[in-house]
């Protein structure tokens, strides 16, 4: 068979496994790709040692810094999903056998917990309600019981419930205390505020398939020079996820010790030059904001709730209460059914919440199409509105 002529038939095979029908996606990530990424990730590949890589990859650092605004911190970019770099925060930062305060108000949160012991840490536990944020007074009160704990974890948008932390607040009094912050921005770097040097930020990761709108395998973490510095003290870094590995490679090369995602980088690149061209970063949040906004003035209007407590709504989710007597992942299953993919709800809130993911390529209309479906979904199960 030619080389040179596209195999259709391999190509419709495997579209069939994948993609059998043309959903429109409401994800908690992977998330729909913009069409520019889907575009440039079709370039053919060259080596993570070639200058035509050095340069993408320095144009890419370059640019995430100044979207995150880290002129004193460095951006390194890995061959992995966020969780490496949740991971990598606790093996390159935190003593073996120290302590960590992690701070949970959601799946992600106790994820953190999780990785913080099974990399034999301790972690000290201030856990919220489903749909609360972490207050600065109670990091306070926590930090003053525990002021033996060398780091804090702060998940920024806790994408189960759809809580955005009130990050600066809580950074500032982590840092009041001496303690290194260490924060998963998964779901919401690139549609929240990040000020990495104002806010005193050591470490903070997100992962390309969230807010994007990258395909997943890409995982970038931006770190202080305090906690690039404590690292040289850790023993045992591992290999893989050893930081200072990262840094060594990226000063010396522009490039990572192992083979990076390199079609993820090209598109991730594309996004950068998109926000850009959309008028900056400011710009892009409030793209952000709008949307969310829309969406929670569209479920509110059905007469629905919200999971998350007023003021601290996600820019990039909305977790929704399934009204009383309705199943929410029958209302998922319902939508998805209509060709509309919104977001399952997550761990124990698998029934009684489904969540509207607002990441990735969107047009406006859509919005206002899958919050029709939910209607008709609702009034299919017998759902009459609120009384
Ligand atoms: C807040 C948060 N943290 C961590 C993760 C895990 O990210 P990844 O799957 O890229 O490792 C997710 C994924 O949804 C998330 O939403």
């Amino acid at each position: 068979m030619s080389q040179e002529k596209l195999n259709s038939k391999v190509i419709d095979e495997v579209r069939k496994i994948v993609w059998p029908r043309n959903l429109k996606l409401f994800t908690a990530g992977p998330v729909a790709c913009f069409p520019e990424v889907l575009e440039v990730m079709k370039f053919q590949m060259f080596s993570h040692r070639s200058k035509e890589y050095r340069e993408l990859h320095k144009d890419t650092v370059e640019r995430l810094a100044r979207f995150v605004e880290a002129s004193e911190g460095t951006v390194l970019l890995f061959p992995s999903s966020g969780t490496g770099v949740m991971e990598a925060s606790v093996r390159n930062f935190v003593s073996l056998g120290g302590a960590v305060l992690t701070t949970i108000i959601g799946e992600f949160g106790s994820r953190y917990r999780e990785v913080v012991e099974s990399n034999g840490r301790r972690a000290v536990v201030l856990e919220k309600n489903a749909g609360e944020p972490v207050f600065p007074d109670e990091l306070d009160e926590a930090l003053r019981k525990h002021p033996e704990v060398e780091a804090v974890t702060i998940t920024y948008n806790e994408t189960s419930t759809g809580v955005l932390n009130p990050l600066k607040e809580l950074a500032e009094v982590a840092k009041k205390h001496g303690k290194l912050v260490f924060v998963d921005a998964v779901s919401a770097m690139g549609a929240a505020e990040i000020k990495f040097d104002a806010w005193g930020l050591d470490v903070v990761f997100t992962s390309s398939q969230k807010a994007f709108g990258v395909p997943p395998g890409l995982a970038v973490g931006v770190f202080s020079k305090e906690a690039l510095k404590k690292a040289e003290a850790i023993p045992s870094r591992g290999w893989y996820f050893d930081v200072l590995k990262y840094l060594h490679y990226q000063e010396k090369e522009w490039s990572t010790p192992s083979t990076p995602p390199i079609p993820q980088i090209i598109g991730l690149n594309v996004m950068l030059r998109v926000v850009d061209e959309m008028g900056g970063k400011s710009a892009w949040l409030s793209m952000y904001s709008e949307r969310a906004k829309m969406v929670r003035d569209g479920v509110t209007r059905l007469g629905l709730e919200l999971f998350a407590r007023r003021g601290y709504e996600s820019p990039t989710i909305t977790s929704v209460k399934s009204p009383e007597g309705i199943d929410g992942y029958e209302v998922y299953s319902r939508v998805r059914e209509r060709g509309y993919e919104i977001a399952a709800g997550y761990g124990k809130f698998k029934k009684t919440s489904f969540r509207i993911g607002h990441m990735g390529y969107m047009p406006k209309e859509y919005i206002e199409e899958v919050l029709g479906v939910i209607k008709e979904v609702l009034a299919e199960l017998g759902w009459v509105g609120k009384k």
